[in-house]
């Protein structure tokens, strides 16, 4: 999300004269758009301005003036702290206010003084966005729903993201449609809790993200449809009902579980026990068998025991993801985990993880393998690093490479996959291989 808000601010600032470089040394407005979910992520802000401020103190020197901004959840999160530590930083502000952007830079230059804005404001920002374009790109993010009520006891965003909202059914169907018939073939719905959707449907009253997404897939020219993240206790049977009928939906879903210990989910406050995760994976894989699975996971949460972690490991053999984030429990400032007793030590977190991360390298390494020799429909989104050679993705978010011309290019292709390697499948272009029979290339590599 911090990418697709990244770029709807270079869009907002284009009116007013700005356009994006590659490097902050003779930028003019430096935003660093920053996340707040673990320790690491956040601490990296600082070390990131330390920096920015040498380079805006060089500038005086050409005549030029560097106005430096932190972003997003970071800058909701700390607000005037950031001013305390960092004064040399002209604004910052969260993610609910970027929509006036243009405004603070305005203010910034009429009156000496930083600009602080970290209101979550009554009305929706999306009113005041320009539509998303495709910009020549073949895939793209749109935000349908921002924020989360759910809780869960390690993180923070509910508090830098706010309440759950949802953005009305006609807007999103206009901004798909504006990208679609700008020449995106796929697009990825976001929200950090995506399957809360339930947006405006005029006099229908709500929507839900099923029901959503087959509105989107009557789209010409929209061929596939991704969604993320989502809430396990959330998915309902419109969802599931749309993995079952719409082709365009991809055979791929990310599903945070956590953990796989009943105790440890509970004291997270997920709302969902392990069985639960499993029975609600059958269910999705009996509407839709091909599905994978990808998943984010906490090791090291307070209380987490050697036989709470070993329901972990037991729950990712038995479900098998292609994929997954993991990562060591992190104590957020001002969340209920952070004040548990039984915080668990460093080096036991670490070696859970490494032991984790090797068992779910092992399973996505599988996955990848056992493509070889199947057929699969790649959408074609650019060169690849050799000369001749194009890049693109499977329905499974693989990245594959292909000997192929320029004219492929945003063109959803049959591969035969020839070879899995740790990053990247790698395939031949199958004989008449039309656009527009992507679709059924899904169906058919898949069945
Ligand atoms: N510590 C470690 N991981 C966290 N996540 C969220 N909060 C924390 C935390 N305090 C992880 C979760 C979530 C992902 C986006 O980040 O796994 O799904
Ligand atoms: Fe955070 Fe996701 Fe839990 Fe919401 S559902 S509190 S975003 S981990």
């Amino acid at each position: 999300m911090n990418v697709y808000d990244a770029e709807r601010m270079t869009d907002l600032l284009a009116p007013i004269g700005y356009e994006a470089v590659e490097a902050p040394d003779d930028a003019d407005l430096v935003i660093l758009n920053t996340c707040h979910i673990r320790e690491k992520a956040a601490e990296k802000v600082y070390s990131d301005l330390g920096r920015l401020r040498q380079l805006k103190a060089a500038r005086p020197e050409d005549g030029a003036s560097m106005v430096l901004a932190v972003a997003g959840c970071v800058a909701q999160a700390e607000g005037e702290e950031i001013l305390r530590r960092a004064p040399y930083v002209d604004m910052v502000f969260g993610p609910q206010a970027y929509h006036r952007l243009p405004e603070m830079v305005a203010r910034v230059h009429r009156e000496q003084g930083a600009v602080l804005d970290t209101e979550f404001p009554a009305s929706s920002k999306f009113d005041y966005l320009p539509k998303p374009e495709a910009q020549g790109r073949f895939s793209a993010f749109l935000t349908v729903q921002e924020g989360c009520d759910k809780f869960c006891t390690f993180c923070v965003v509910p508090y830098t993201r706010g309440a759950e909202t949802s953005r009305p059914v006609a807007d999103v169907k206009a901004d798909a449609s504006n990208l679609a018939a700008g020449g995106v073939r796929e697009i990825t719905l976001l929200g950090q809790n995506v399957n809360a959707y339930h947006g405006r449907a005029g006099r229908f009253g709500t929507q839900t993200l099923g029901k959503l997404i087959a509105g989107l897939a009557d789209i010409e020219g929209l061929d596939r449809i991704r969604y993320t993240t989502s809430y396990p206790a959330e998915i309902d049977s419109d969802l599931i009902n749309a993995h079952r009928d719409i082709p365009q939906l991809m055979p791929y879903l990310h599903l945070p579980v956590q953990s796989g210990s009943d105790r440890i989910l509970h004291a997270m406050n997920r709302r969902h026990g392990a069985g639960d995760y499993k029975r609600l994976v059958e269910r999705l894989r009996r509407a839709r068998p091909d599905l994978a699975l990808s998943s984010d996971f906490i090791v090291g949460f307070p209380g987490e025991s050697d036989a709470d972690f070993q329901a972990t490991l037991d729950l990712v053999d038995e479900v098998g993801f292609v994929g997954a984030y993991s990562f060591k429990y992190s104590p957020r400032p001002g969340t209920p985990a952070a004040a548990l007793l039984g915080q668990v030590p460093e080096d036991v977190k670490t070696e859970r993880l490494h032991v984790l991360q090797a068992k779910l390298n092992a399973g996505q390494s599988a996955f990848n393998k056992g493509t070889i020799g199947t057929k699969m429909s790649v959408l074609l989104e650019g060169p690849g690093r050799h000369p001749g050679q194009m890049i693109g993705r499977s329905p499974y978010m693989q990245a594959v490479h292909v000997q192929a011309s320029e004219e492929y290019l945003g063109k959803i292709v049959e591969l035969e996959i020839e070879a899995a390697h740790p990053n990247s499948l790698s395939g031949r272009l199958l004989e008449g291989t039309p656009d527009h029979q992507g679709l059924n290339a899904t169906m058919e590599a898949t069945a």
